[in-house]
C-alpha cells in the first residue's frame, strides 16, 4: 500500500518508486485512463505512461484515444491542446502551476494588435501557446513541422510567435516569405550558448551535434542537426556517429538510453548551477502527483466553450497540414 503522508508531501523513497508505478498503472486500467508523457518529464514518470512523444505526437494521440480519461504529463498548454481536440474526455493535469515560460510571453490581445498592424499576415502559433492565444491564430505548428506548414501557407506575410528561435529557423527555410517574428523565448533552451557546444565539440571530435530548434540562432548554426525531440531521438540513435552532443532539455537522456544504450550521448554541463539544464515546470509533474491526481480525479483541465472551439480550427489546421 502506497504511504499517505509520501504521497502529501510530494516524496517518493527510491525503494518505493516501483510500486507506486504500479499502483498508478492498476488504477489507469481500473478508471479507462490514458497516460500521455512529454520527453523531458522525470524518467519514473516517463517510464508510467502509455505514451512518451513530442508535442505534434502527443496531441495526435490526445485526439484519437478512446480512453474516458487523459491524464497529461506535461505542461499546461499540452493540457488544452488536449482538451481542445478532444473536448469530451476528462483531462487531468498533475501538477496545475506547471505552465510553459514561453507560452505566456504573448497574450490574446497582443496578437489582436500584430494582426490590426499587419491585416495582410497569417498568424502561425507555435503550439507553446496559451488556449487564448491559439483562439485568434490561423494555424498552429510544434518544432517538428513548421518549415514544412509555412511552406504549404498562401500568404507572403507571416507573424510568427511566440518563439524567436524557431521563427528565425522557418525564416530561413522559407526565404520567398516575410516574417514578422515575436520576441519569445524559451529560458532553459536559451542557456545553451555557442561557446560551450564549440568547446563540447573540441573535446569530442568525432561527436554530431543535435539541436532542438527553440535554442539560440548562433547554437543552432553549429548543428549537424535541427529537430523536435523525437526527431532529435531518431537522429541520434540511429545516424553513424557513436556519440552525439545533444542540445536540449536532459529529460532526453532517459528515451536515448533506453533505446539505443550503445551510443554515448553529451549533453552540456558546464554552463548551468545545477549541473544540466532542465525545464522546471516540465519536472514539476512527479510520481505522488500524479497518483493522487488520478485516484481522486482532481485538476481537471477545463476551458470556455467558445475557447475550445476557436482555438481547435488552427490545431485542426495543423494536423491536416502536417
Ligand atoms: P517538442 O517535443 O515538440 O520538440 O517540443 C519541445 C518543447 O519545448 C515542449 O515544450
Ligand atoms: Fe516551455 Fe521551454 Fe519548458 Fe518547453 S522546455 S515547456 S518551451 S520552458
Amino acid at each position: 500500500m502506497v504511504q499517505v503522508e509520501l504521497i502529501k508531501e510530494d516524496i517518493v523513497r527510491d525503494e518505493d518508486i516501483k510500486e507506486l508505478q504500479e499502483e498508478i498503472r492498476k488504477l489507469a486500467k481500473e478508471k479507462n485512463a490514458v497516460i500521455l508523457a512529454h520527453y523531458y518529464q522525470r524518467p519514473e514518470v516517463q517510464d508510467i505512461a502509455d505514451f512518451v512523444g513530442d508535442s505534434l505526437e502527443l496531441s495526435r494521440k490526445a485526439s484519437q484515444t478512446d480512453a474516458d480519461i487523459i491524464v497529461f504529463c506535461g505542461v499546461r498548454f499540452m493540457c488544452e491542446t488536449a482538451k481542445i481536440v478532444n473536448p469530451t474526455k476528462k483531462v487531468l493535469h498533475p501538477n496545475p502551476e506547471s505552465g510553459c515560460p514561453m507560452a505566456d510571453m504573448i497574450s490574446a490581445k497582443d496578437v489582436l494588435r500584430l494582426r490590426e498592424e499587419h491585416p495582410d499576415a497569417e498568424v502561425v502559433a507555435y503550439v507553446n501557446t496559451n488556449a487564448e492565444v491559439k483562439a485568434v491564430s490561423d494555424v498552429c505548428v510544434t518544432s517538428a513541422n513548421a518549415v514544412k506548414i509555412v511552406q504549404k501557407l498562401d500568404s507572403k506575410k507571416i507573424i510568427f510567435i511566440p518563439d524567436q528561435a524557431l521563427g528565425n529557423w522557418v525564416k530561413r527555410h522559407v526565404p520567398d516569405k516575410e516574417f514578422i517574428i515575436w520576441q519569445g523565448f524559451c529560458p532553459p533552451h536559451f542557456e545553451f550558448t555557442a561557446r560551450e557546444v564549440m568547446k563540447l565539440k573540441e573535446r569530442y571530435p568525432d561527436a554530431k551535434v543535435a539541436v532542438h530548434p527553440e535554442c539560440h540562432p548562433k547554437v543552432i548554426e553549429i548543428a549537424d542537426f535541427v529537430g523536435s525531440t523525437s526527431q532529435i531521438i531518431n537522429y541520434a540513435t540511429t545516424c553513424e556517429a557513436q556519440r552525439v552532443i545533444v542540445i536540449t532539455e536532459v529529460g532526453l537522456r532517459h528515451t536515448l538510453m533506453k533505446k539505443n544504450p550503445n551510443k554515448e550521448y553529451i549533453f552540456p554541463e558546464s554552463m548551468n548551477y545545477c549541473g544540466t539544464v532542465y525545464c522546471c515546470t516540465m519536472k514539476g509533474i512527479t510520481l505522488p502527483k500524479v497518483y493522487q491526481t488520478l485516484k481522486e480525479e482532481i485538476n481537471e483541465v477545463t476551458l470556455p466553450e467558445d475557447i475550445i472551439e476557436r482555438a481547435k480550427r488552427p490545431i485542426v489546421r495543423m494536423l491536416e497540414l502536417s
